[in-house]
């Protein structure tokens, strides 16, 4: 008896502590894939991968119903003008779908399709809906910016009664070829074919029809059970305008590889999604949700969603962006061989065939059609805009936790990092930080004084970041919810009431950016006089912005509800983040009348045209290796899609890392483009101070490693603001014609800096294999030492637990700051010192753009932009525009920089004879003098070390190497 009872009071307090540890981890392991839609469960979605079925399986009798009426079209003022008749039933009854195909001077081309009974608002909805009956088209008022101009000299070249034959672009080198029946757009750069609209006949238009109540009993013919009301998850979507999606499939021709529509954790090149080995057997889907816990290498939707799609082969790179900011899914396919099944050329190059499925809106693609990967880029910034030039700050390190509970708490951490002589910028309050989660609000028993923090943080450079989410609590005595529901600011139900759920606060309102009112009023709250416990010195956080609406469907708000002007939520979805982030800009810009300075807003959720407003961060990732290793992807994923200002949580939001995955993960962050430290409510702290030996120290040098290269971050982000480059930038990008490199996703270079890095992201591991695009020479970051590489090999790098493998290669100048600070703001008068990687012709070159990093001065030539040549002969700085800079009148910023100074060169590589010198005469200003050089040649390590050169940062001057 006794035994049995201790057995079972055994058995019982192990059961407890397991089910205790389950809760632990269980729910850190595990994303509620239930709680969100597989394709088969969203109607539109079912409906257009059946089709694709259907197409596939009467492949050769297969007959697309579109049709351009043939003789409408006409090239004028560089588009054409056309209707496609899509033919609805064997009476050959048809529907008018207007055309517009415009040919961009950029050599962009874009293609709108829309539906002209809904144009025309000539159909009933159901449910007594006041939703608008267009299809909404005003996506593209949200996300483009330029880049519209036509291009008039785009011609007709040849037309008869099959097909149409444009060429524009850039020397009249791009051709659409467009096919009148059924509907097709062949897009060729020097006569090849690169990209096929409606190649399988899967376009697809559902039109407006109405519904028809049949008697019981009476079946309609077509299969309708997915087209009117939808139920998941308990929540039923109304669909007053039933079904009305849209789908096209596009075909990258001899193209293998196809990159973005972020954001995803699967690897770089996307991975097949109709099943099979390996892959996908679900399309990769783009609706912004709150996905708690998410999980790896999966086509699951995420917070943001950029419908650019990029495919590169071997010197050639083409893209796509599907403008539409509804639910969407594009699945993936890729044909071996020649896409001709009579084809002998078993060797031809694969190709990719995607399909794109959104659930409403109009048809809005625009093709590019490279050759480079640059091209691509710089067009694509040009439509949706390129990342905002950034506040200087906010490329240093950023120190945030789900909370600092106090006043005192922040201060107390501040100090701590000073005292440890840790380098830091930014200290963040998460939502406990108001009261009540009231935004605009502080706790008025643990921030009494936030003032007093922000002067703290402001004695050494450093900054404050609050937390503001669009849930405004629904609660009495709450100006802010008052004001909201009195003018009329927020989202609406279906029946026009406003919509509430549930978030952080409880019950809850949304404010609905899409109306230019409620950003006018959105922009008072932020006015520091309003938002009392502000100061110049306060930056914003926009989180849940997707947005998130806990118990909601797939936890966002109802697809029904009604926004400005009574677009459905269904239309402008994915929008919703970026017109929030945006609001939040212009409010932050408007704070005090004549305070001119840039804005730092973070963001969950975003869009294309997001990079305009800030930075993003990829939400709640798990303290584990494997995200680590995935956040390294997704960030170059976000910088090819247009918005690198990323960054991932440092070292994992849910979970306590262990100490060698938080030095790791710091190794890594310090090349991320937003560099931030967060963790969950319920984590330990893990403050770098609190890591302890050997930790602390080496997390400690990879900050300084940051801070130091800060001159070459933002020069980096200066060249993302100017041409819409990525900033962490993947083999294929930098080096397109090299094919070993086009699926590989975990190491970069930064920028133009020359500087290849591969973090560790995987635990005990210590050496590690860099892949060598080129047969440039390369060298070893920290010790100089020249590394024995092969152009498409792999080189083995020891990677200790303190070292990062960072490489950096032949030819590059780069610009660092070495007296190691306590913010980057102390440091911006520090002199400079240059690297220079001389490449194996004796050569190497690099920039420096700097300016204040806070106003919009540099609007006004208020800048040093210099561009640094070695040549076998001669170093030299010149203006890197050629401006005479002694004809810009000098502010406060520039006047100040008359004093910084190049004070230290490190020459990396290059002949003993020219470097193994004592002294070199430097030329500047009319006056010439020496600086003397220490050489050092041991260990396979050649490098000269020019000391106390003294050159004005922006002046011309020049060392000459005879
Ligand atoms: C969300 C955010 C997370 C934040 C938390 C509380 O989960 O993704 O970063 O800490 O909300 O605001």
């Amino acid at each position: 008896m006794r035994s049995t009872m201790g057995l079972s009071w055994k058995w019982t307090a192990l059961l407890s502590l397991l089910s205790a540890l389950l809760c632990l981890i269980g729910p850190a392991l595990a994303v509620k894939e239930h709680d969100f839609k597989k394709c088969a469960q969203a109607g539109f979605c079912k409906r257009n991968r059946d089709y694709a079925d259907k197409a596939a399986s009467q492949s050769s009798t297969w007959i697309s119903p579109y049709q351009v009426a043939l003789d409408s079209p006409s090239l004028k003022d560089g588009q054409i003008q056309a209707v496609i008749l899509k033919t609805i039933n064997a009476a050959g009854e048809k529907v008018r779908l207007p055309v517009t195909i415009s040919f961009l001077q950029s050599g962009v081309a874009r293609v709108t399709i829309d539906e002209e009974r809904r144009q025309n608002k000539d159909i009933e909805l159901r449910h007594g809906s006041v939703a608008r009956k267009e299809r909404y088209n005003e996506a593209a008022k949200w996300s483009i910016v330029g880049g519209l101009e036509p291009d008039l000299k785009a011609e007709i070249v040849h037309q008869d009664d099959s097909q149409i034959n444009v060429q524009y672009g850039l020397e009249g080198k791009f051709e659409a070829v467009i096919k009148l029946s059924p509907f097709a757009i062949d897009f060729r750069r020097d006569g090849v074919s690169h990209i096929k609209f409606n190649e399988r006949g899967l376009f697809n238009f559902e039109h407006w029809r109405p519904k028809v109540e049949r008697p019981e009993g009476e079946e309609n013919p077509e299969e309708e059970s997915t087209w009117w009301d939808e139920t998941f998850g308990g929540s039923t979507d109304t669909k007053p305008r039933g079904p009305e999606s849209v789908a096209l499939d596009i075909s990258f021709h001899g193209y293998e590889h196809v990159y973005g529509i972020p954001e995803h954790t699967g690897p770089l090149s996307l991975k097949q999604t109709r099943g099979g080995d390996g892959n996908y057997d679900e399309p990769y889907r783009m609706y912004n949700a709150d996905v708690f816990e998410y999980i790896l290498d999966s086509p699951m939707t995420l917070y943001g969603s950029i419908p650019f799609m990029q495919a590169h082969r071997k010197d050639s790179s083409v893209g796509l962006l599907w403008l539409n900011a509804a639910d969407t899914w594009v699945d993936i396919i890729k044909t071996k061989g020649s896409s001709n099944p009579l084809s002998l050329n078993a060797e031809a190059p694969s190709s990719t065939q995607t399909h794109w499925i959104s659930e409403a809106g109009i048809f809005d693609v625009f093709v590019f059609l490279g050759p480079t990967p640059q091209d691509i880029s710089k067009k694509y910034g040009e439509l949706t805009g390129t990342t905002a030039m950034p506040q200087e700050f906010a490329l240093g390190y950023h120190q945030c936790r789900w909370n600092y509970i106090s006043e005192d708490d922040v201060k107390d951490v501040d100090r701590r990092f000073d005292k440890w002589q840790i380098p830091y910028d930014v200290i963040w309050l998460d939502i406990e930080y108001t009261d009540e989660i009231k935004y605009f609000t502080f706790d008025p028993h643990s921030f009494t004084d936030p003032i007093s923090i922000g002067k703290q943080l402001d004695s050494h450079g450093r900054k404050l970041v609050v937390i503001i989410d669009p849930h405004i609590k629904r609660v009495d005595n709450y100006p802010i919810n008052e004001q909201l529901q009195s003018l009329d600011l927020a989202v609406h139900d279906k029946d026009g009431k406003i919509y509430e759920g549930d978030c952080w606060p409880g019950l809850s309102n949304w404010i609905d950016c899409f109306n230019p009112k409620a950003r006018e009023w959105w922009k008072t709250l932020y006015k520091y006089e309003n938002f009392n416990g502000t100061m110049e010195n306060t930056f914003i956080w926009n989180d849940m912005n997707e947005p998130s609406v806990f118990h909601g469907p797939e936890t966002t708000m109802p697809k029904d509800n009604l926004h400005f002007d009574d677009w459905e939520h269904r239309d402008v979805h994915n929008l919703n983040g970026m017109t929030y982030h945006h609001s939040t800009f212009e409010a932050l810009k408007s704070r005090k009348k004549g305070e001119f300075r840039r804005p730092f807003v973070l963001t969950r959720a975003f869009f294309s045209g997001s990079q305009r407003f800030g930075a993003m961060w990829t939400g709640d990732n798990l303290a584990d290796w494997g995200h680590l290793q995935t956040s390294i992807t997704m960030l170059i994923n976000q910088g090819i899609s247009g918005f690198p200002f990323s960054g991932a949580d440092v070292a994992g939001f849910f979970g306590d890392p262990e100490s060698e995955l938080i030095t790791r993960w710091y190794q890594t962050a310090a090349f991320y483009p937003f560099f931030r430290a967060h963790a969950h409510i319920d984590t330990r702290r893990r403050e770098p101070y609190l890591l302890g030996d050997p930790y602390t120290a080496i997390a400690t040098a990879a900050l300084r490693l940051r801070y130091s290269l800060l001159p070459s971050w933002y020069t980096t982000f200066f060249y993302a603001n100017r041409d819409g480059s990525p900033i962490l930038r993947p083999m294929f990008w930098t080096h397109p014609s090299s094919e070993g490199g086009l699926a590989i996703d975990d190491q970069f270079f930064l920028g133009s800096t020359g500087l290849l890095v591969k973090p560790i992201a995987e635990k005990d591991k210590y050496s590690t294999d860099i892949w060598i695009p080129d047969d440039e020479v390369y060298y070893d970051y920290f010790t100089y030492k020249t590394v024995k590489t092969e152009q498409g090999k792999h080189v083995t790098l020891d990677a200790p637990i303190d070292r990062i493998p960072m490489l950096i290669r032949g030819g590059h100048i780069i610009t660092r700051r070495d007296i190691p600070r306590r913010s980057s703001a102390l440091m911006r008068f520090d002199d400079y010192t240059l690297v220079i990687s001389v490449s194996k012709n004796n050569e190497a070159e690099g920039e420096l753009y700097v300016d204040d990093g806070d106003s919009y001065d540099y609007l006004e030539g208020q800048y040093i932009y210099r561009k640094f040549t070695l040549t076998p002969n001669v170093l030299s700085s010149t203006d890197a525009e050629g401006r005479d800079t002694k004809k810009i009148k000098p502010g406060k910023w520039l006047k100040a920089m008359r004093d910084v100074h190049v004070q230290k060169i490190i020459v990396v590589g290059g002949t003993p004879d020219v470097w193994n010198r004592k002294e070199v005469q430097v030329q500047s200003e009319g006056r010439t003098w020496s600086a003397n050089v220490d050489y050092h040649a041991a260990d396979g390590a050649y490098y000269a070390v020019i000391n106390r050169v003294g050159v004005r940062v922006g002046e011309n001057w020049s060392i000459k190497l005879d």
